[in-house]
């Protein structure tokens, strides 16, 4: 049973800056112990201005980071260099700030790539996840949408029920581009612990409504992903004012 804890901040601002420093303090107690900390990112704003503020950070040099693997949670299905990859996002913000190990960085197949097809090219990022060894992952973050969506599992959608597999082709997506590759929940929830960073009024009902039990995960996907120790809700008050 999950550890769920909701901690809110005054402001995206301190959000952003307070989920930054968590989340170097969490890599460097992972590392401490040994362990080459595995992260699925997620893509969106908020989470792209925590990658920013990481790289910013004085503290960032406490990790080793030619020891960090890194994978997505989800991606759109775009070319490699597309402003809209967020993978492309992340190493602006942060990636390419900071010295990691280009074999322990694992982006997911771009529409131009070897992999032209949308469902081939998610099969073969499962095949990459399992071969990786790490069936599992250490800390998950998750964007969530004002629907509800985590990485891309919208509400309604077929992915929401797929069960075994690890990694999806995802059609006709209500946040624009329409293709992506979206891990599953089994995936999702296939790791210590998940982060779900939240700001604005806009996020405020997805929030309260994934935080009730009773939510059905097929209305709002951010119900069900939880960390099989820990579950962290980093939100600002704003995102956290339905709660
Ligand atoms: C994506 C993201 C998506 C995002 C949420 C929140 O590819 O779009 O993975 O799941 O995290 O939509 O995005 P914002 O933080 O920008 O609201």
């Amino acid at each position: 049973m999950t550890e769920e804890s909701v901690l809110r901040h005054h402001d995206r601002e301190v959000l952003v800056h307070a989920v930054a420093a968590r989340l170097v303090a969490r890599l460097v107690d992972l590392q401490r112990h040994g362990t080459v900390p595995s992260l699925a990112l997620t893509g969106g704003s908020v989470a792209t201005e925590v990658y920013a503020a990481v790289a910013d950070s004085e503290a960032a040099s406490a990790v080793d980071w030619g020891r960090v693997e890194l994978w997505w949670g989800d991606e759109r299905f775009v070319p490699a260099g597309d402003g809209d990859r967020n993978d492309g996002q992340a190493r602006k913000a942060l990636l390419d700030r900071v010295p990691l190990d280009p074999r322990r960085v694992h982006p997911m197949p771009a529409a131009d790539g070897p992999t032209t097809d949308l469902d081939a090219a998610a099969e073969s990022y499962a095949r990459e996840l399992r071969e990786g060894g790490r069936d599992r992952f250490d800390l998950v973050l998750l964007g969530v949408g004002p629907d509800g969506h985590v990485a891309s599992l919208f509400p309604g959608f077929p992915q929401l029920d797929v069960e075994h597999t690890i990694a999806v082709a995802v059609r006709d997506s209500p946040k624009p581009p329409p293709e992506r590759i979206s891990l599953t929940f089994p995936a999702l929830e296939r790791s210590d612990e998940v982060w779900f960073v939240a700001a604005g009024d806009e996020k405020a009902d997805a929030v309260g409504r994934a935080l009730d039990p009773a939510t059905d995960p097929h209305e709002v996907p951010a119900a069900r992903p939880r960390g099989a120790r820990r579950t962290f809700w980093l939100l600002d008050e704003a995102a956290a004012s339905r709660i």
